[in-house]
């Protein structure tokens, strides 16, 4: 076999793969928001910017998380986010459920952990700012 011959199976190989993959979908619907978490107007702006779409039920499906297997990454990303943290449920959190995540967040955005390096690439918006990260850090250090 040629050269040729080998590059157009392997083209035709990873064609037939990447269909076949879309197949598998992942449920992008949203749950019901419970409890929305009540904060000053410009930390939900922030939080809703840059936290939203991972850590809350009103994520916003971007064209990509359609096509697999982007799609799997994505997610994987916003089903954990959840799971770990989720602003839709915050006021059924107890009081020392909330002063763990406020913590929480306070590390996170300190050592630029979040939001998530993979998801600026695609939301140049959702960058925190140095008064971005005063004012959310201000906010989560205020305790119940
Ligand atoms: C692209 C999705 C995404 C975005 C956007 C995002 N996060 Fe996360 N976050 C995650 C995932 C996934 C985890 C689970 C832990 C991990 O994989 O690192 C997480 C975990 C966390 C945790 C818990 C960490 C722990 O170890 O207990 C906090 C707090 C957090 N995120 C805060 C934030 C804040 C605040 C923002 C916005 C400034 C944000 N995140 C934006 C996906 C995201």
């Amino acid at each position: 076999m040629n050269k040729s011959k080998i590059i157009k199976i392997v083209i035709l190989i990873s064609a037939v793969i990447v269909i076949t993959i879309q197949f598998i979908q992942v449920d992008r619907t949203n749950p019901k928001v419970e409890s929305e978490l009540k904060a000053p107007k410009e930390v939900l702006t922030i939080l809703k910017r840059a936290c939203y779409d991972c850590h809350s039920n009103e994520t916003k499906w971007p064209w990509y998380s359609k096509i697999a297997p982007i799609s799997w990454l994505v997610f994987r990303d916003v089903d954990k986010g959840r799971e770990y943290l989720n602003f839709s449920k915050w006021d059924g959190l107890t009081k020392e459920g909330q002063n763990y995540s406020k913590n929480s967040i306070i590390e996170q955005i300190s050592k630029d952990r979040m939001p998530l390096w993979i998801y600026k690439i695609g939301h140049s918006d959702a960058k925190l700012s140095k008064s971005d990260k005063d004012i959310l850090i201000k906010w989560a250090t205020m305790k119940n």
